[in-house]
């Protein structure tokens, strides 16, 4: 069942964080699915502009059409993440889905709010939820190339006005993390103390996390030992999920760790098995992994074991 993501984080909100989980293609769909119903928790599907047109922005939505039927018992919503105006509309229009992020961080405060609220009014009169973000993440976004030294946390003072003149239903605030793989140089991590701050001025209002992955240690390991070359990746403890959650963060963006799985599935399959050709043996290991992946995620989040209270509220 689809439904707006307001409706999950009136449920989640201060108790767990929903994990927003962004996907390309039918095996990460199958495991997602899959891992989220095996956890009972109810989750977000994240698609950026890159996965709409990876293959076809048609074929992402017959998949989750179809995932829904497969799997009649889980509840999501479906979301296009880091949104331009543009792809805003389109989704808006499309009739697909049920909450849309503009990311309009880059431009300057005034501009962000009048970017924002020109999405939120289209949006609104369609029944869909916004997304804003407001700082900047370090590292790297679809559109958007940030030094981490000069990555800018979020003002909570700022994201109160931005919130009220802007009309957004959730707010992406920076508080120290990145997207991809190499989020921390040192012992760099989350910014409670702002992350506190903003909650003062936008109690019980949901709050996003971006760039979340925490890039395991001995996923890295793994992904080297069969060829790679990702020295230094770190990520976000993924133990600090559930204080990030009593602070008001409601959704937790997750994407990188999900390539990782990936990247480890192909490479030690075809480490070890180098005479193999057949696409499909590999795709089952990878769609089992995938879904305990998500499982495991959602523990970490305090969303599983949420799916039945969450159905009671949304039928
Ligand atoms: O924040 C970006 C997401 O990880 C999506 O990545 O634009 O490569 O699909 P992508
Ligand atoms: P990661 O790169 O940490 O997975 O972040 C994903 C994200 O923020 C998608 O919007
Ligand atoms: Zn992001």
């Amino acid at each position: 069942m689809i439904v707006t993501t307001k409706k999950l984080f009136a449920a989640a909100y201060g108790k767990y964080a929903i994990g927003a989980y962004n996907i390309n293609n039918l095996e990460q769909a199958m495991g997602l699915f899959r891992g989220n119903i095996d956890s009972k928790a109810p989750f977000i599907i994240q698609i950026s502009k890159g996965a709409r047109s990876y293959t076809h922005k048609k074929m992402l939505e017959g998949l989750i059409t179809s995932a829904n039927e497969v799997f009649p018992d889980a509840i999501f919503a479906v979301h296009l993440d880091h949104g331009d105006e543009e792809t805003c509309y389109d989704c808006i229009n499309s009739g697909f889905y049920s909450s849309v992020m503009i990311d309009a961080s880059h431009e300057p405060f005034d501009k962000n709010i009048e970017i924002t609220r020109r999405v939120v009014d289209a949006a609104h009169a369609k029944g869909l939820v916004v997304e804003a973000e407001l700082g900047m993440l370090g590292g790297v976004e679809e559109h958007v190339a940030v030094d981490e030294s000069n990555a800018l946390l979020t003002d909570p003072r700022q994201a109160r006005e931005f919130v009220e003149r802007s009309g957004c239903d959730s707010l992406a605030v920076a508080i120290g993390t990145s997207h991809g793989a190499f989020k921390f140089s040192g012992t760099q991590g989350l910014h409670f103390d702002v992350l506190a701050d903003i909650q003062k001025e936008l109690p019980g209002f949901p709050l996003v996390m971006h760039g979340s992955s925490s890039v395991p240690a001995e996923e890295v390991e793994r992904i080297n030992n069969a060829g790679g070359q990702l020295k230094g990746a770190k990520g976000v403890d993924d133990n600090q999920f559930l204080k990030a959650a009593t602070l008001g963060v409601t959704k937790v963006n997750i994407d990188t760790d999900g390539r990782l799985v990936w990247t480890r599935v192909h490479r030690e399959y075809f480490r070890d098995k180098p005479s193999e050709f057949d696409l499909r043996p590999v795709g089952k290991i990878f769609m089992g992994e995938y879904a305990n992946f998500i499982a495991h995620k959602n523990e970490k989040l305090g969303s599983a074991g949420h799916l039945d209270e969450v159905r009671a509220l949304v039928s």
